[in-house]
């Protein structure tokens, strides 16, 4: 995935800027540039001639309609890009009809003062194509969902997991609806290009180790998902070029290690009747998701859970100066070799002390289970609000068995 689909943007200036683009078109040459501030739908398109002209704007509005109006308006090109909060973000988006780049907001500042530093400027846009690039690292990219959940009741972490998902080259059905017709491959983005990566390697997974229960399975892909690029260096976050649990879950998906976790945080079908009892839901409702021979749930039997301690491979705790301090329980399963011991290494999110007992586990046989408390507790250093992340790792040889700790400092919108 070192790669990146480039759009190339020559100005009349002679600086050239690489933005990107999943669709090829012919190359627009020379033509005049204009930037158009304000928002299209409002009218600030309509009030300029771009017939014929590339059209420079900041994105505010749906790229899909910026370029569907700067086509009817009779524009040859679009070059956009991010406010600067997400100003780093070049994703290409798919499907756009029209010769196009998404640049940086560093890149669009560039080309707005050499707008206004000539009576007539000009620039060339072409599509590069396919551009490998040991620099351009993937990251989270700019539309992927961002956790956490807003309910903070459901103590669990999101999202989970990340998959590659931006410029995709895969299969697509030759000359069915709106697919072209001549080819029988193309580029995208999205979760539909993601999920596909963790549902196959999930079935994969399923294949070589039938015995793994689904919770199994998802928590051998959590736990071995890598966190740093081959080279050491984190994988970030596109909009802010930092690491964020928030974007990214676990890590990028490494099917290779995922068949061989070492332990896993397994939890069966009837562990999350205490958890969703747990949740204030009341038995009704329960029983309408929950599947023969399950039914007929009873909260009053089946205890209930904080959302904290269903067994996750992934931590996540709110840690406010009301209460400071929150024990987490955990259990993993021993599915590596029988005798083995694993040691604990602890990144403790900024500002929080984090105790684990007992830190060592000794295992004398496979499917052996052992438990464990995290001991969470907000410190004189930490934030009055936002997020702070940092992991928990139970090492043993080569294995390696990693969760996130997520601590929110102030209590999500619904508490
Ligand atoms: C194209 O879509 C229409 C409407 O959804 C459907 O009736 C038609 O069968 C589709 N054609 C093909 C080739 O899939
Ligand atoms: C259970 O909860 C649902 C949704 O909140 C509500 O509509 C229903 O009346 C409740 N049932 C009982 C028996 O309390
Ligand atoms: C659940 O309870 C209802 C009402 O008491 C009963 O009709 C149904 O057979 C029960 N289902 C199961 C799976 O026990
Ligand atoms: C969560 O956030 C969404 C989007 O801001 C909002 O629509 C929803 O009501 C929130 N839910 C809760 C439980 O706060």
């Amino acid at each position: 995935m070192g790669r990146r689909i480039v759009s190339r943007l020559e100005l009349g200036n002679g600086v050239v800027i690489d933005g990107e683009n999943l669709n090829p078109y012919k190359r627009v040459k020379d033509r005049p540039l204009v930037f158009i501030a304000g928002m299209f739908a409002d009218g600030a398109l309509s009030a300029v001639d771009v017939r014929g002209k590339i059209v420079a704007c900041q994105r505010k509005e749906d790229p899909f309609m910026l370029a569907e109006m700067i086509q009817k308006a009779g524009g040859a090109g679009m070059i956009s890009w991010s406010g600067p909060k997400r100003g780093a973000a070049t994703t290409p988006v798919d499907d756009l009809t029209i010769a196009a780049a998404r640049v940086t907001h560093a890149d669009g500042e560039k080309i707005i003062a050499y707008v206004n530093s000539t009576p007539n400027p000009t620039a060339t846009l072409r599509f590069a194509g396919a551009v490998l690039n040991r620099a351009s690292l993937p990251a989270i990219a700019e539309y992927s969902s961002r956790g956490p959940c807003n309910m903070s009741s459901v103590g669990v972490l999101k999202p989970d997991i990340t998959g590659p998902g931006t410029a995709i080259a895969a299969s697509i059905p030759g000359g069915a609806n709106g697919t072209a017709p001549t080819r029988t491959f193309g580029l995208h983005s999205g979760t539909s290009m993601s999920t596909p990566h963790l549902s196959g390697i999930v079935a994969m997974i399923k294949k070589a180790r039938p015995q793994w229960s689904p919770a199994a399975i998802k928590s051998a892909l959590m736990t071995t998902a890598d966190v740093t690029h081959p080279d050491g260096t984190p994988i970030v976050d596109e909009t802010t070029g930092k690491p964020n649990c928030f974007a990214m879950g676990a890590g990028l998906v490494n099917p290779t290690r995922a068949l061989d976790p070492g332990l896993v945080y397994d939890l069966a079908p009837a562990d999350y009747i205490p958890y969703v009892c747990g949740l204030g839901y009341n038995e009704s409702v329960i029983n309408e998701i929950m599947a023969q021979p399950l039914q007929n749930v009873s909260c009053a039997k089946a205890g209930k859970i904080q959302g904290k301690d269903l067994n996750y491979p992934s931590i996540m705790v709110t840690l406010t100066p009301a209460a400071p301090e929150v024990d987490v329980k955990r259990a993993v399963t021993n599915i590596g070799d029988p005798v083995s011991l694993y040691t604990l290494e602890v990144v403790p999110p900024e500002g929080v002390t984090v105790e684990v007992v007992p830190n060592v586990l000794t295992f004398g046989l496979v499917n052996q289970r052992m438990e464990f408390t995290v001991k969470l507790k907000r410190g004189p250093n930490a934030a009055a609000v936002g997020t702070a992340e940092g992991s928990l790792r139970w090492v043993s040889g080569k294995r390696s068995v990693r969760s996130p700790i997520a601590v929110l400092f102030e209590p999500l919108p619904n508490n």
